[in-house]
């Protein structure tokens, strides 16, 4: 079974057994970035490996036409349930980040939050975020970095599937960065507790 395909029944699992994993909370340093920016009105949002959608439905609550990407159908559903609850619509998608087709220059906001992949099908899927964004439009990250290797606080136990400095740089390097740091900080998401070691980035594409 390819491994793609693997991972993504590995995740519709834990997505069944659980009422919501990473709690129906968004990420702090989301919040953080897109609260206070110019009202957003109907610009479009991807967010990618959206999960249960508590990062993709927040977005759409403050105003964003969001499309939510996974290829866990389990947590599709669930990102689908979260919106209907909360009375907000949200586009969903389900398929591999790493081979999807991104549309050019569509999107004015795209997240990667806790998005872990092989090295190589990163670098793919980086490379598509860069496309999908619109001239002026930001990219947000937030994921464990390699020195959460040790630590109890989460993440996928692969180095390579973990982020460092470099691989951001390279990655993400034509982009603005208003935040480019590597920071510890306690987790408190859903299942996710403790002390963790954490990459965020921030980062506008040239007009
Ligand atoms: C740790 S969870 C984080 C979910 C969400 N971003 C959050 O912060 O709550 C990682 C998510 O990425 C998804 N994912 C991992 N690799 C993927 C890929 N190649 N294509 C699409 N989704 C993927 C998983 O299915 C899972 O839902």
């Amino acid at each position: 079974m390819p491994v793609a395909e693997m991972m993504a029944n590995f995740w519709d699992e834990r997505y069944q057994a659980e009422p919501f994993l990473f709690s129906t909370k968004p990420n702090s340093f989301l919040v953080e970035q897109v609260t206070g920016n110019p009202r957003p009105g109907h610009k479009a949002a991807l967010a990618v490996g959206d999960g249960e959608g508590r990062n993709g439905v927040w977005l759409a609550e403050q105003g964003w036409h969001v499309t939510s990407l996974d290829y866990a159908a389990e947590g599709i559903a669930k990102t689908q349930r979260l919106a209907q609850e909360r009375g907000v619509s949200i586009d969903t998608v389900c398929a591999d980040a790493s081979t999807w087709t991104y549309p050019a220059e569509r999107y004015d906001l795209i997240v990667l939050l806790y998005f872990h992949l092989p090295r190589d099908a990163a670098i793919r899927a980086h490379q598509g975020c860069l496309k999908a964004l619109k001239p002026g439009g930001r990219l947000i990250l937030e994921g464990f970095r390699k020195q959460q290797m040790p630590l109890t606080s989460g993440g996928p136990k692969v180095e390579d599937w973990m982020y460092s400095a470099e691989e951001i740089t390279s990655d993400f390097g034509t982009l603005d960065a208003s935040v480019n740091r590597a920071v510890g900080r306690v987790l408190r998401e859903g299942r996710l507790h403790g002390s963790a070691a954490v990459y965020q980035f921030a980062g506008t594409k040239a007009d």
